[in-house]
């Protein structure tokens, strides 16, 4: 890895670790995607998201577009949390206007007896986007790789597609509460490899996307979801080239959990928009980095109301003291979004923490 070219804009990396920097570093999440026409440009040649993500030069160009049109601090490997089941054979398809589908899903305990963690060579393509990736960064911002937590995933395994009551994956939780275990388990067992393959390959940081954690009942999110993420954590290698890999968990509407996910071993956190900054804070004495939380819609109020609401969540967290603070959405961008509205985003947050932060 000494080849490697040094990092030159760390900010991101240092937010992370809650050590002082000029301003608060942001990305988005979903920065490479369907709101940017270069995105769907490329996604268009390459026939289908599996094509593009599978291809490690193709996910480099969707990797680094956002990265040509705003000063963002940080890359994110552009692949997808499904990737793992579908190494485990559940065979993944994005059909267009649709989100992703298994063709087949995990449905009672002989497909749950079928279930192994993959060999690490069927996601190759991932490791080898994320050297590409980093090769070409040449050293501009860090590159953050991830996974979905062993819940989320879990979720789309036994569904084999979204849901808007999670039924199936539920059903099995109360009714066959081992079988869960078992999955859940493989899961966790995958993403500690998958992970550590990652960092090994040149991401900088890593995050844990628990995007269905918050559906769970208070009690069945601790068991089902948190149990896990902490057991990927207890797996991951923490340092890579002299340098802590920080990991970052993000539980959409995980916020009446925040202490617990706070001290599940990770560097930081990630909100989602109902949550205050600064009353977290004090939740959690500033043990851990904030990551977070604009309301993606708020990207479509123009620009004085983006400014303003930029402004709204810096002040939330207010003085960095202690603290570590990495701008971001609450969840994912929309598709819909002006690609005008993110540069007013990124001038804001970038303008107007400089005070925060006593660099102007
Ligand atoms: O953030 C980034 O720019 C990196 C790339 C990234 C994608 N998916 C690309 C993608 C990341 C980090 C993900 C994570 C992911 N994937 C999550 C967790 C984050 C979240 O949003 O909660 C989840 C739940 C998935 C599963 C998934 N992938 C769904 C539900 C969908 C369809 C919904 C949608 O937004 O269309 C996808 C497809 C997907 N993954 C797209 C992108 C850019 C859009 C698909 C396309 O181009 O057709």
């Amino acid at each position: 890895m000494s080849s490697l070219p040094t990092l030159k804009n760390d900010v991101l990396l240092r937010a992370l670790m809650r050590e002082s920097v000029p301003y608060t570093p942001l990305w988005l999440m979903r920065q490479a995607g369907r709101y940017l026409p270069e995105y769907n440009r490329t996604r268009a040649g390459a026939g289908s998201f599996m094509a593009m993500a599978q291809n490690p030069e193709l996910a480099c160009e969707v990797t680094l577009q956002p990265l040509l049109r705003y000063p963002l601090d940080a890359a994110i490997l552009f692949s997808d949390i499904l990737t793992v089941p579908h190494a485990m054979g559940l065979g993944l398809q994005f059909l267009p206007g649709e989100g992703p589908r298994f063709s087949s899903p995990l449905r009672g305990e002989a497909d749950v007896a079928r279930l192994a963690v993959p060999d690490m060579s069927e996601l190759r393509y991932v490791f080898d986007a994320v050297s590409l990736i980093r090769r070409e960064l040449d050293g501009k911002v860090p590159l953050i790789g991830f996974a979905g937590s062993p819940w989320t995933i879990a979720c789309y395994m036994v569904e084999g597609q979204g849901s808007d009551d999670y039924r199936l994956v539920k059903g099995m939780m109360y009714g066959s509460p081992q079988l869960l275990h078992r999955v859940l388990d493989i899961n966790a067992r995958a993403t500690i490899e998958y992970l550590n393959r990652q960092s090994e390959a040149g991401a900088q940081a890593l995050m844990i996307f628990d995007s269905w954690g918050g559906v769970l009942a208070d009690g069945m999110f601790q068991e089902f979801s948190l149990a896990y993420t902490r057991q990927v954590l207890e797996g991951l290698v923490r340092e890579r080239e002299g340098r802590r890999v920080p990991v970052i968990v993000f539980t959409k509407g995980g916020g009446l959990w925040l202490e617990q996910i706070a001290a599940c071993g990770c560097d930081a956190v990630g909100l989602d928009w109902t949550v205050n900054l600064a009353q977290a804070r004090r939740r959690i004495s500033d043990r851990v980095a904030l990551q977070g939380n604009l309301d993606p819609i708020a990207l479509f109020g123009g620009e004085a109301a983006i400014r303003q609401q930029a402004r709204r969540v810096l002040d939330d967290f207010g003085p960095v003291g202690d603290g570590g603070h990495v701008f971001n959405l609450g969840h994912g961008i929309s598709r819909h979004t002006p690609p005008e509205a993110v540069a007013t985003l990124v001038d804001e947050v970038h303008g107007y923490s400089k005070a925060l932060h006593g660099t102007v």
